[in-house]
């Protein structure tokens, strides 16, 4: 992704140095700026704090802090405990786990080889995202008015973005997309990267409060829904970012296309349905305060709800198949019944 006329990917290892480097998501949109990670576990507690998130994202990252454990340690049992702090940063997205174990694996042959699933790992979720991009495209027509929710888009994987990949293939080929960013409370991953991403883009957007969809579809100005995923499971169930369901029901209520975009790393086939899927349950204080700048550009935290009061912070909900019109993948566009004819 293009940032002030230079290309950037959001995560990236430098294998001569064993360090991991990324976009610092936490200050976002208000600072851009670059960290570095030299050992597994600082960029695991990175995925954790969420410095990284998003599923392809924390998908290479995690993939990079196992190679980086490669490095560190030739004990077998310190590279599996080293597993296990990786995986125990974020429950929700699949593709942390398809990450590590596929470099967990390469490594019984070789460092060499970790870092090298490692790389490919990051390298295939920029190409996969390319193509759900150039998929995705064929969906949409000039000057449609598109909503998405949370942040799919390039900070979100390595490069390009799932659910937002296509709306910029479709913003180059010219068709002039307009998207209603939903601001995806209690985060603000919406009204934080994703706008911060299309305004970087010059893609026209505005940013909705949460619960103004209905609104903008009971009037006909949404055309389609396309959101990212953070687990698919084998059914089609799709976990992502919470607040998902409630736009995927909205559109079956207003006839409007409700679409999933994700590289099949995100789909769990292992993983009957969307019940079983493990829902990361966040600290309150995310709810509770907002945080952002005043005019002299000092990050103040101020507290937005009754004190006293405690909160209830689900990061993510399952969308039952039914509600999915198709998947935007790397692999085309699929029904949610057709997936499994990739297993
Ligand atoms: O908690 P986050 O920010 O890591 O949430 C994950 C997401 O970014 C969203 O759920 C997104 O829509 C799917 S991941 C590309």
């Amino acid at each position: 992704m293009i940032i002030e006329g230079k290309h950037y990917r959001t995560v990236w290892f430098d294998q001569d140095t064993n360090v991991v480097s990324m976009i610092n998501q936490i200050k976002l949109p208000f600072e851009f700026e670059i960290v570095h990670f030299s050992d597994y576990r600082q960029t695991a507690e990175a995925i954790r704090n969420m410095t990284v998130r998003g599923a392809g994202a924390i998908g290479a990252t995690a993939g990079y802090a196992m190679a980086q454990a490669f490095v560190e340690t030739e004990d077998w049992e310190l590279r599996q405990e080293a597993r296990d702090f990786i995986e125990n940063t974020r429950p929700t997205a699949v593709n942390l786990f398809y990450a590590t174990a596929k470099v967990f694996e390469a490594g019984r042959a070789s460092v060499s080889e970790a870092i090298g699933m490692a790389q490919m790992i990051a390298d295939e979720d920029a190409d996969g995202c390319q193509r759900i991009g150039e998929y995705g495209n064929t969906l949409i027509q000039h000057k449609q008015r598109i909503l998405t929710h949370c942040n799919a888009g390039w900070l979100a994987f390595v490069d390009y973005g799932s659910a937002l990949s296509p709306v910029y293939a479709a913003h180059n080929a010219g068709k002039q997309p307009f998207v209603y960013v939903d601001e995806t409370r209690p985060r603000g991953q919406g009204a934080r990267l994703t706008a911060y991403e299309l305004f970087q883009n010059e893609v026209e957007h505005r940013i909705i409060a949460d619960n103004a969809a209905a609104f903008y579809m009971a009037k006909g100005d949404i055309n389609m829904v396309i959101t990212g995923a953070d687990r698919i499971t084998a059914n089609g169930d799709v976990a992502n970012k919470i607040g998902t369901m409630e736009k995927a029901i909205l559109a079956k209520e207003f006839g409007i296309p409700f679409y999933v975009a994700a590289p099949f790393s995100t789909i769990d086939f292992a993983m009957e349905s969307g019940a079983l899927i493990p829902i990361e349950e966040r600290d309150d204080e995310e709810l509770l305060y907002h945080e952002g700048p005043d005019e002299q550009n000092t990050i103040h935290k101020v507290r937005m709800a009754s004190p006293g009061s405690l909160g209830l912070n689900p990061a993510f909900d399952v969308t039952p198949a039914k509600y999915i019109k198709a998947f935007i993948t790397d692999k085309g566009i699929l029904k949610p019944d057709e997936l499994k004819q990739f297993q």
